[in-house]
């Protein structure tokens, strides 16, 4: 029998090979062109629909096949079965553009989370506990006050974290990463990544997941995914957040460069923690107005976090890393761990080797070739 997300990435193969050649403006085919049961959520791009799919089960606190076919998980084809729960959350969509339609003229003012809350059911009876009890913070949740909170300004904050990270001292232009990657296409278990990353903003990655490297690059201005484990196999990233992200996480291993990338910088909030670690938090936006915070460690200065916001047709998904096992190298400190969270997954990436300043080699930022299955693929399961 043919392993399960072997399955997966064949449909993924054959649905790719239907939709032929990437459309000439490398702009991402619309859900609709590539699915084939979609009646609301027409119009948006591929990784929207995705998006709003991960906002569901975040909103609903359970996974994809709450709504689908358990099949699904094998075959991508699979989800466009109908099952009960499908049709009441096509029904709670139509619900909550009434609610915004009647109440806020249109803005998705309510969303699924209002009401659900990571509950299957919403809950209808205040809770004396919570009334009661201290609530937790979430830091993500943080935002500046009507009257901010005086701080450092954006600039002495930046320069504290470029000092902290060695920018001072030192300057690369570029890095050559190895290490072991893991997320829900690798099974949570760890394969072999490689990184190549160049100032001021272009990265690429290539992960050999068990159906084939699965590559994504950003050129400094668009980007691509070319992976076996979705159902499209090139996917141009969507501009707006998904390229502003991918820009971002680029220009993070530059520290001096980020200072002088025109963001919006914005402080005055309230001191929070992450993990037992004190935090200034400060926000940010990339070129496509996605925004985005960044939380530095009090004590030494370093990016512990980063968090930015996805904009989806039904609310809005957070998206977070967080850096851990800072290391020198060659003068400036790096972090050899980040795990990376958010609404469909999470990925864990340990570095195990960087070269700073290794030519990058030629072609490494361009955009990549469609995804290929690997005919020896999952020997391992
Ligand atoms: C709360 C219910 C719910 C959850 C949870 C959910 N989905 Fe969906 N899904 C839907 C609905 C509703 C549609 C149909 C949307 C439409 O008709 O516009 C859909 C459609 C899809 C489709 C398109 C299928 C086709 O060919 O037409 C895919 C793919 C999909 N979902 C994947 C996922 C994945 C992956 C997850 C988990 C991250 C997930 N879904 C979680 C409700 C859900
Ligand atoms: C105004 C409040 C509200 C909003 C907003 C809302 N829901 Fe619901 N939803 C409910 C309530 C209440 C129930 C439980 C109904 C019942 O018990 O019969 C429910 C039930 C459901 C169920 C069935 C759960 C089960 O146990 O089978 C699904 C699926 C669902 N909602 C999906 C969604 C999705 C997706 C969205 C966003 C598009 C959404 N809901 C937005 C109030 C809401």
């Amino acid at each position: 029998m043919m392993h399960p997300i072997r399955r997966l990435a064949l449909i993924a193969l054959i649905l790719g090979a239907r939709l032929g050649a990437q459309p000439a403006a490398d702009k991402q085919p619309l859900a609709e062109q590539v699915f084939t049961n979609v009646q609301v959520l027409k119009g948006i791009p591929v990784s929207e629909f995705m998006g709003t799919m991960g906002f569901f089960s975040a909103s609903l606190g359970l996974n994809c096949v709450f709504c689908h076919v358990p099949e699904s998980l094998q075959d991508w084809k699979k989800f466009a079965e109908d099952v009960p729960r499908k049709r009441i959350a096509r029904n709670m969509l139509a619900m909550v553009n009434t609610i915004n339609k009647n109440n806020f003229g249109g803005r998705a003012v309510v969303t699924c989370y209002s009401c659900h809350h990571g509950n299957e059911r919403p809950k209808s009876v205040p809770s004396l506990a919570l009334q009661y009890g201290t609530p937790e913070e979430d830091p993500n949740e943080v935002e500046v006050p009507p009257q901010a909170v005086a701080g450092p300004s954006a600039d002495q904050l930046l320069e504290k974290f470029v000092a902290a990270s060695g920018g001072t001292r030192a300057n690369h232009t570029s890095y050559s990463i190895r290490g072991t990657y893991e997320g829900y296409e690798t099974y949570h278990q760890q394969v072999p990544f490689e990184l190549w990353v160049k100032a001021p903003a272009q990265m690429a990655t290539v992960v050999h997941t068990q159906n084939g490297a699965s590559t994504t690059v950003y050129d400094g201005n668009q980007g691509w995914v070319a992976s076996p484990n979705n159902p499209v196999m090139l996917l141009p990233m969507a501009s707006g957040a998904e390229s502003d992200g991918a820009r971002l996480d680029a220009q993070l291993f530059f520290p001096s460069g980020i200072r002088q990338a025109p963001s919006q910088w914005r402080t005055g909030f309230p001191q929070t923690d992450v993990g037992d670690k004190d935090v200034q938090v400060m926000e940010g936006a990339g070129p496509a107005r996605t925004r985005f915070k960044l939380y530095f460690d009090l004590e030494t200065g370093l990016l512990l976090r980063q968090v930015r916001y996805v904009s989806t047709v039904v609310g809005t998904n957070p998206y977070q890393v967080d850096y851990a096992d800072y290391r020198d190298v060659g003068g400036v400190k790096l972090p050899y761990q980040w795990t990376v969270t958010w609404t469909n997954g999470q990925s864990i990436w340990k570095v195990t080797e960087i070269q700073a300043d290794a030519a990058v080699p030629a072609g490494r930022f361009a955009k990549p070739a469609p995804a290929v299955l690997t005919p020896a693929g999952n020997q391992a399961h």
